[in-house]
């Protein structure tokens, strides 16, 4: 069975106010009734194709983690002495499977509008990492986005392609230049492995990060259910994402095609078009009255909202803080004070 690795990772500065710094994006219920992290666990939840999760979280998120998951049977929890960004963090996982586990790597705070074509693509990346690559997600790209990776397609494979190029979060120029070329998908941040393939990367291109990790393992405390990798080398660990230590390195790397619905809701806008809108393309939730309004998302978690006239507008208001903003700007929210405690 493949081996869920679920990361715990980022704070979504950018979905602020609703994004505190005492309940971060994946522990947030943004679609639907239940949180992105607990649909991240839903996705998993066959236990004919999926073993039960490991989850890599920091010291602050356990207790959350713990309550959001009471029902996942046999999961385990990893905390992170330290946040040391993806590499580590899978590597601590890798470090702790038996070296011929397949993993499959996912975020906590993505949106997969279908769940069965995440699953039929888990089951391809799985069996190409059976035979060593370091797979990953590749995401029809509409946009030059820059805070993602690119990834140019080579020769085809058993239900995927060669990675013929790995680019991390390219500047605008470049990511245009990718797009216009055709033959680029973005990297959707979901990985399949062999833990013990993983770790012989990560060794020949990070031999630090590698050993730090191996050493944290050995020293670890806590029980089956809930582990404690040693501190004292893992903090010594300059942070790394697997996609720059990794999967730009390595030229074992090869990419399956998941047309998923895939959404890192990476701000309100992204978040918004991944909700369904009535006739007038209006979503709002609490107390809000919108009069003569079009595409506009409001949402309260108290106060009532009133809303007229306005089209192409996000509106959050959370406790005592109150978010405006068009959806054109939605990516400028990280940039307030208030985002910026998180
Ligand atoms: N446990 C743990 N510890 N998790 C972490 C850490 C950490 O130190 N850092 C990040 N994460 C988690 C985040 O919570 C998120 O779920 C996932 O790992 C990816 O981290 P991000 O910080 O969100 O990465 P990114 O968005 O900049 O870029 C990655 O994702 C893009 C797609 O969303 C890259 O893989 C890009 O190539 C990719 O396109
Ligand atoms: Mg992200």
């Amino acid at each position: 069975r493949i081996v869920p690795v679920i990361l715990c990772g980022g704070s979504g500065t950018r979905l602020w106010p609703r994004s505190r710094k005492d309940r971060p994006k994946p522990f947030l219920p943004l679609l639907g009734e239940r949180t992105l992290f607990q649909q991240s666990l839903d996705r998993v939840a066959n236990r004919d194709i999926f073993a039960p999760a490991v989850i890599v979280a920091g010291a602050a998120h356990a207790a959350l983690i713990e309550e959001q998951a009471a029902d996942a049977e046999g999961m385990r929890l990893v905390i992170e002495p330290a946040a040391k960004n993806t590499a580590p963090a899978i590597a601590l996982a890798a470090a702790l499977l038996p070296r011929d586990a397949i993993m499959l790597v996912c975020p906590s705070d993505h949106h997969i509008g279908d769940p069965d074509a995440f699953v039929t693509g888990a089951e391809a990346a799985a069996s190409l990492a059976q035979k060593g690559d370091m797979v990953a997600f590749g995401i029809e790209p509409t946009t030059p986005e820059t805070g993602y990776g690119y990834i140019r397609k080579g020769a085809p494979l058993e239900g995927g392609n060669r990675v013929a190029k790995f680019v991390e979060k390219p500047d605008r120029a470049t990511a245009e230049g990718f797009l216009a070329t055709g033959d680029f998908v973005w990297n959707g941040g979901i990985f399949a492995f062999q833990a013990g393939a993983f770790l012989n990367e990560l060794a020949k291109h990070r031999p630090e990060i590698a050993m730090k990790v191996e050493a944290a393992i050995e020293g670890a405390t806590g029980d089956k259910r809930k582990i404690m990798p040693a501190a004292a080398p893992f903090e010594e660990i300059i942070g790394e994402s697997v996609d720059y230590a990794v999967m730009e390195n390595t030229d074992r790397a090869s990419v399956v095609s998941a047309d998923m619905q895939w959404s890192d809701i990476g701000n309100w806008d992204a978040l918004m078009n991944a909700r369904h809108g009535d006739a007038d393309g209006n979503r709002s939730s609490g107390r809000v009255d919108l009069a003569e309004c079009r595409n506009v998302m409001v949402e309260s978690d108290g106060p009532r909202v009133s809303v007229a006239g306005l089209e192409d507008v996000i509106v959050v208001v959370n406790g005592d803080e109150v978010l405006v903003t068009t959806r054109a700007a939605a990516q400028l929210v990280g940039k307030f004070p208030g985002a910026q405690g998180l």
